[in-house]
């Protein structure tokens, strides 16, 4: 990828806490420069949620965000920008509500979030979380880029 601006893409979750907020924190993400390239209500299982949140199995707050997570529908976007994963994770502030509201008071979860599990957002924290989470709720991104093999093949 030669000349030319990289798009990231990344996926946000509004949370339970925060979904009647949805249209002010969608302004907020346009507002910001970000493009919502899809976008879902959906209402998550139990297991769904263990599953999405596979990696926090062990800790001792993982029953609870369980149920908070699935205890109402959320909204789940994939957002394209410049550097977009560290750009969303700027913009939502740190994961307890209480310390954003100290460290980044302009940030989405100072603003929306009420503590440390219910925080009105979520970002994905690298590449690697991004590309499985996007799967997770959209399968294939509508923007990925044609492999080379099959690039060579199509034009
Ligand atoms: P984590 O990945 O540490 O935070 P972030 O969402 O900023 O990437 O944790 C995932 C979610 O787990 C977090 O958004 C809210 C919840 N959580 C708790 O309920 N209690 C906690 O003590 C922590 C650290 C997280
Ligand atoms: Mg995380």
């Amino acid at each position: 990828m030669s000349n030319g601006i990289y798009v990231q893409r990344t996926l946000a979750i509004i949370k339970p806490d925060a979904v009647q907020k949805a249209e002010e924190i969608e302004d907020i993400i346009l507002r910001s420069g970000f493009t919502i390239l899809q976008k879902r209500w959906i209402h998550l299982s139990p297991e769904q949620c263990s599953e999405f949140y596979s990696e926090h199995s062990s800790k001792i707050f993982f029953p609870s965000l369980v149920a908070f997570m699935s205890s109402d529908p959320i909204v789940v976007m994939e957002l394209a920008k410049e550097n977009a994963i560290s750009s969303w994770r700027n913009l939502i502030g740190n994961t307890n509500s209480h310390k954003a509201r100290n460290l980044e008071p302009e940030s989405i979860r100072a603003k929306y979030g009420r503590d440390e599990q219910r925080n009105a957002v979520h970002g994905s924290d690298s590449e690697m979380s991004a590309e499985r989470e996007i799967r997770f709720f959209f399968g294939r991104s509508i923007v990925e880029p044609i492999p080379t093999d099959q690039a060579a093949k199509d034009y």
